[in-house]
C-alpha cells in the first residue's frame, strides 16, 4: 500500500463525502440512506466506528462497523474507484479487525451485494465465508449475501504487522510525560490504555499476565514503565484505538 495513506478514526467533517461515497459505490440504484447527516451520528456513536484511509490528497477509503457482545457487523466498505486493486482496502479491513479482536469479538459479519463479484472476491480473500443468501435484501431490488469470519481466543496473539498505523507512531511522543491506566483482564492478558498525542485518542495494547512483574494494577502508571509492551503491541500489530463501547449481551 501507499506508504502516504493513513488509517484511523473518522472526523465529524468526513460525513460528507463518506455518505457520497456511500451513495456512489455502494448504494447506486438503491435508496440513499447512509446519508452524511446518519454517518455523522455514525461517528459520534460509541459502540461504531468509523474508520478512514486518508492520504495526501484526502480520504481514499472508509470502513464502519458496530459491535455488539460478541459479533462485530461491517455495515458499509468502499475504496475510491481510483485506488482500487493497491491494498487499500486490504489494509482498512485488517485495521478494523484488529480493533475487534482487542474488544474481544468473536465473529465479524457483513452483507453484500449478490451481484457485487468483487467485494465477494475480496472478503473470501479475507477469509470470510458465504453462509447465506438474504432475499430481497436491498429493498427488494437485489439480494445479498451474507458472510462471517470467525475469530478464535488464539488469534488475540497472532502477529501479521498489518497495523501499519501504529509504525508511524514515535514512541518516545507516546511515553513522554504520560501515563497510562489499566482497561480490562481477558484471557490471560491486561489490557492499558495510553493517549497518543499524534492521534488525539487512546490505543491499547496487552501485557501477558504472566509478566506483570512489578508492574502493579493500579489505575495510572508511568508510561515509560510500559515501554517494551508499547513497542511489543506496535510490532505485532496489536496496538489499536481503544475499541467502542460495546451494548451489554441482550
Ligand atoms: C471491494 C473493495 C473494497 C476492495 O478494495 P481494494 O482496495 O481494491 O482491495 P485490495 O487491493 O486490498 O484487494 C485485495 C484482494 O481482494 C481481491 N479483490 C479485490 N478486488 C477484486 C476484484 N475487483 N476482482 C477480484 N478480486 C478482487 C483480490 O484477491 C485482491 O488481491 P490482488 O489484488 O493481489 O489480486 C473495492 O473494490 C470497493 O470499494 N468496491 C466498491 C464498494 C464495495 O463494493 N464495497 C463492499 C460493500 S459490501
Amino acid at each position: 500500500m501507499d506508504p502516504e495513506i493513513r488509517i484511523e478514526l473518522a472526523a465529524p467533517d468526513d460525513s460528507v463525502e463518506i455518505g457520497e461515497m456511500s451513495e456512489a459505490d455502494i448504494e447506486y440504484g438503491l435508496p440513499w440512506r447512509w446519508t452524511p447527516p446518519r454517518i455523522a451520528r455514525a461517528i459520534g456513536n460509541p459502540a461504531t466506528n468509523v474508520a478512514v484511509a486518508r492520504g495526501p490528497a484526502g480520504l481514499v477509503a472508509f470502513g464502519i462497523m458496530t459491535y455488539a457482545d460478541e459479533v462485530a457487523h461491517l455495515l458499509l466498505f468502499a475504496v475510491r474507484a481510483s485506488r482500487r486493486r493497491s491494498g487499500v482496502g486490504s489494509a482498512l479491513l485488517v485495521w478494523l479487525e484488529d480493533v475487534a479482536r482487542v474488544a474481544g469479538i468473536a465473529k465479524i459479519r457483513l452483507e453484500a451485494r449478490q451481484d457485487n463479484a468483487p467485494a465477494r472476491a475480496f472478503y473470501r480473500k479475507h477469509g470470510y465465508r458465504e453462509v447465506a443468501k438474504v432475499l430481497g435484501m436491498y429493498c427488494g431490488i437485489e439480494d445479498g449475501v451474507r458472510l462471517e469470519k470467525d475469530f478464535c481466543a488464539a488469534s488475540d496473539s497472532r502477529v501479521k504487522g498489518a497495523n501499519q498505523d501504529a509504525a508511524r507512531m514515535d514512541i518516545a511522543d507516546i511515553v513522554k510525560d504520560n501515563h497510562v491506566r489499566f482497561w480490562r483482564y481477558r484471557q490471560g492478558r491486561l489490557y492499558y490504555a495510553v493517549f497518543v498525542p499524534g492521534r488525539s485518542a487512546e490505543y491499547v495494547f496487552p501485557v501477558p499476565l504472566s509478566e506483570l512483574g512489578d508492574i502493579t494494577l493500579e489505575s495510572r502508571e508511568e508510561a515509560t514503565r510500559f515501554l517494551r509492551y508499547i513497542r511489543q503491541a506496535m510490532d505485532e500489530g496489536s496496538f489499536v484505538p481503544m475499541p467502542p463501547d460495546r451494548p451489554a449481551a441482550a
